[in-house]
């Protein structure tokens, strides 16, 4: 059997070529890196909980009607995404302060913020992915001033549908991270959700207890990880509520 083409690697993900032209598949990995891949481990069965998970956002979105590159889950640790142009910005939402927030402005660590904040983040492993202004994406190129429109919109509604979720099994959404890529559909182009939305890219924390349920957990060396991520599939109801990563991810089909 021919081997698949591997289009790029990145820390936690893999992408293959898809069956048809315009898609890739996306792999999930098991690896945790942090502070740009200077901290790195693998935490068992992590890639098979974010694959769903981003799945069960992805598909939620989709359903508010917030477009976005999934197609479907393929296996455990596999789903099919439409190939999009990824623009260079890392998107973050914050609703409370935290992370680089706290140590850049000095606010205590989860201090609500008088509304979400959006702040644009160069992909750029080498430089560390800097923050930059609207300026900076202007001037430089990096997306013109209706996709900044665009991206801030879908940013929105993100956060507001991902607080809702999280509100409704007792977590709060401090923050997150999206990337957003380009579609082509003849001479047009749209904006829509990419990469993936899991506990590797948000700031869960749980509203009784405050206990971390993201990947600060491994950043800071608060636990298990996949511990931390299980607690936040089994309450979304994405796994049954008798499993630990201990006794492998058994997936509600
Ligand atoms: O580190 P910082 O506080 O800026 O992170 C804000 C949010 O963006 C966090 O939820 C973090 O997990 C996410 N993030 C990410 N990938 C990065 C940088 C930040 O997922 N490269």
């Amino acid at each position: 059997m021919a081997r698949r083409k591997k289009v790029y690697e990145g820390k936690a993900k893999i992408l293959y070529e898809g069956p048809e032209p315009g898609t890739l598949v996306q792999y999930f990995k098991d690896d945790a890196t942090a502070f740009n891949a200077q901290k790195k481990d693998i935490i068992d069965g992590k890639g098979v909980l974010n694959n769903r998970l981003s799945e069960f956002f992805m598909k939620g979105l989709m359903q508010i009607g917030v477009p976005t590159h999934f197609i479907k889950r393929l296996n455990m640790r596999e789903q099919l995404i439409r190939s999009v142009e990824i623009i260079p910005l890392e998107v973050i939402v914050r609703n409370y302060a935290a992370g680089t927030m706290s140590q850049r402005l000095g606010i205590e660590e989860g201090t609500q913020l008088p509304r979400p904040i959006i702040e644009f983040c160069l992909k750029d492993d080498a430089l560390g992915d800097p923050l930059v202004s609207e300026e900076h994406i202007l001037a430089f190129g990096w997306a013109g001033q209706q996709d900044l429109d665009d991206m801030i919109a879908l940013a929105l509604r993100v956060n507001d549908f991902m607080s809702g979720c999280m509100l409704a099994v007792g977590i709060k959404l401090v923050d997150f991270k999206i990337e957003i890529g380009r579609v082509w559909e003849g001479d047009f182009q749209r904006l829509v959700i990419a990469d993936e939305i899991s506990p590797d890219s948000c700031r869960l924390w749980d509203m009784e207890t405050g206990q971390r349920l993201d990947k600060d957990v491994f950043r800071r060396d608060l636990g298990d990880l996949a511990d931390a991520y299980t607690e936040v599939a089994r309450r979304l109801g994405v796994l049954p509520s008798n499993v630990t990563h201990t006794t492998k991810p058994t997936l509600i089909n």
